[in-house]
């Protein structure tokens, strides 16, 4: 028997004990990552190293750069293009009709190896950058309409990811597009901000519509890897329109080297301007992409007959070099070319898209020839042209009347929705703000009304909505109101004439 003050005693001592040993076996048990990590040392201080393009954009056996584009019928064909570096063998890629598993690949719930296609590659080899890559393509034929696939690209050992895209509808139906000026410049740091914040805002969009100037330097690998990189996994599901601008013609022959093999595009433009110069319809949609660089009086026949010949309700272009320039720096070449035939399109050309002027200007509707002749009003129709941005190198812009809305300073996008009889047009800066902001109403007759939505002036941009300069100069905006003000303003003028007439035969 033991007394309570020595229970205390044995109590204490035990409890030391434990102590003791619960830090030893802590101190054992700890990781050794515990002590060490108060001794990691910070890098010195210094420069670092610069990361090395020639390393960092050199092509792998993995699949990079896989972009879609149109060369085709988007109702039944996707065309998709990547690129290797020269060791990978027998490039192929592989196509289903999108499951909501993953029945499409070996080894997989629900895989059925009868859903699959696999279609062998053309390839191309280009030396650029340092290094030799090879671009390879497919084209996806005998899709059904609007209906979903999954593809991934590579070789049998090495693949892509599956992505995901949905095929045109054979009527005409709603969808959008985005649209941006010229990116340029500081792409990977800077565009990078304004691609991805475009298809946060339309993740359904249908393609992207580039006007031109994409990279600063035409035949610059790393430029075009930051391009790429920039929109990433975008342009895998997405597909892009490219149009060509001059520093895309920094090639020996012109056109860069980079540009055929890795967009794969229509061919069916003028001769020499295959994959430069293209039309694609797109559920009620005419998009028509010209090659401001050369060739114009080659192209204004080519596009005199694309819009002759053209069943849909509305008609895009998209080129690089503005017909009207929003920063003083004219193009005649261009305008003379295709202001006509712009013009004279039988069913009306609704909007050209255009860039190379680093600012924004956005016309209301506007043909050359939309002037008053005696009582006559010339058709009620008419063209917007916008000259847009999206890279941080940024002009500022004159203040042409041509503009309705015009501002400086600003990286943008554009969103622009087909809705049956309405083309519904945003331009957004690289915040996501509003910018600019109008709808074309379609009438009957083929016209448009154009309605402006509220624009709110640009943090740099003199104008607000509707530049007092503009209404008297296009004359086709509004073109109803308008005509109808133009024949009063006759009738008034007349009988002002007949009435000093009469005063002095009176006298
Ligand atoms: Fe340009």
């Amino acid at each position: 028997m033991t007394s309570p003050r020595s229970h205390a005693v044995l109590l204490a001592v035990a409890s030391l004990v434990g102590l003791v040993a619960v830090v030893v076996a802590f101190r054992q048990a700890a990781p050794a990552s515990f002590p060490a990590a108060a001794s990691i040392d910070s890098p010195p201080a210094g420069e670092s190293p610069r990361a090395n393009p020639a390393a960092t954009y050199r092509p792998t056996v993995l699949p990079d750069r896989v972009i879609l584009t149109f060369a085709g019928d988007p109702t039944n064909s996707q065309a998709v293009t990547w690129r290797t570096d020269t060791t990978v063998r027998g490039p192929v890629a592989e196509l289903a009709v999108a499951t909501d598993g993953p029945a499409f690949e070996k080894g997989w719930h629900g895989y059925d190896e009868k859903r699959v296609t696999r279609a062998a590659a053309r390839t191309e080899k280009l030396t650029a950058g340092g290094y030799d890559a090879l671009y390879h393509s497919v084209n996806f034929t005998g899709l059904a309409a609007k209906t979903k696939y999954v593809y991934r690209v590579g070789d049998g050992s090495n693949w892509s990811e599956w992505f995901q895209f949905e095929t045109a509808a054979k009527e005409p139906e709603p969808f959008g597009f985005i649209y941006f000026g010229d990116a340029q410049n500081g792409i990977r740091s800077l565009w990078s901000r304004v691609a991805r914040g475009a298809y946060s805002d339309m993740p359904k969009a249908r393609f992207i519509v580039h006007a031109g100037d994409l990279v600063d330097g035409g035949n610059s690998d790393q430029q075009w890897g930051e391009w790429h990189a920039a929109a990433g996994w975008i342009n895998g599901m997405v597909p892009s329109v490219p149009a060509a601008g001059n520093h895309e013609y920094t090639g020996p022959k012109g056109l860069t080297n980079h540009w055929r093999p890795q967009f794969t595009l229509p061919e069916h433009g003028p001769p020499g301007l295959q994959e430069s110069c293209y039309v694609i319809d797109y559920q009620g949609v005419r998009v028509v992409v010209l090659n401001s660089n050369e060739k114009h009086a080659e192209q204004a026949e080519w596009l005199e007959g694309v819009l002759a010949d053209n069943p849909n309700r509305w008609t895009v272009l998209a080129f690089h070099h503005p017909v009207y320039s929003p920063a003083n720096r004219d193009n005649p070449t261009v305008r003379e070319a295709w202001r006509k035939v712009i013009d004279a399109a039988p069913r009306g050309v609704d909007l050209v898209l255009q860039g190379h002027d680093h600012t924004y200007g956005r016309s209301g509707l506007m043909r050359e020839d939309n002037t008053l002749t005696g009582f006559q009003v010339q058709a009620l129709r008419g063209t917007v042209y916008v000259v847009s941005v999206s890279g941080p190198k940024l002009y500022t812009g004159g203040d042409a009347p041509w503009m309705v809305r015009r501002g400086n300073g600003v990286q943008l996008y554009q969103l622009v929705r087909f809705e049956g009889d309405e083309l519904v047009y945003e331009s957004r800066t690289a915040r996501g703000d509003l910018y600019d902001a109008f709808t074309l109403q379609k009438r009957p007759d083929g016209g448009n009304d154009l309605v402006e939505g509220e624009n709110p002036p640009g943090p740099d941009g003199p104008s607000g909505p509707y530049g007092a300069a503009v209404a008297a100069t296009d004359v086709g905006r509004a073109a109803p109101r308008d005509g109808w003000s133009a024949a009063a303003a006759v009738v008034i003028l007349a009988l002002v004439g007949l009435a000093i007439g009469w005063a002095l035969r009176a006298r």
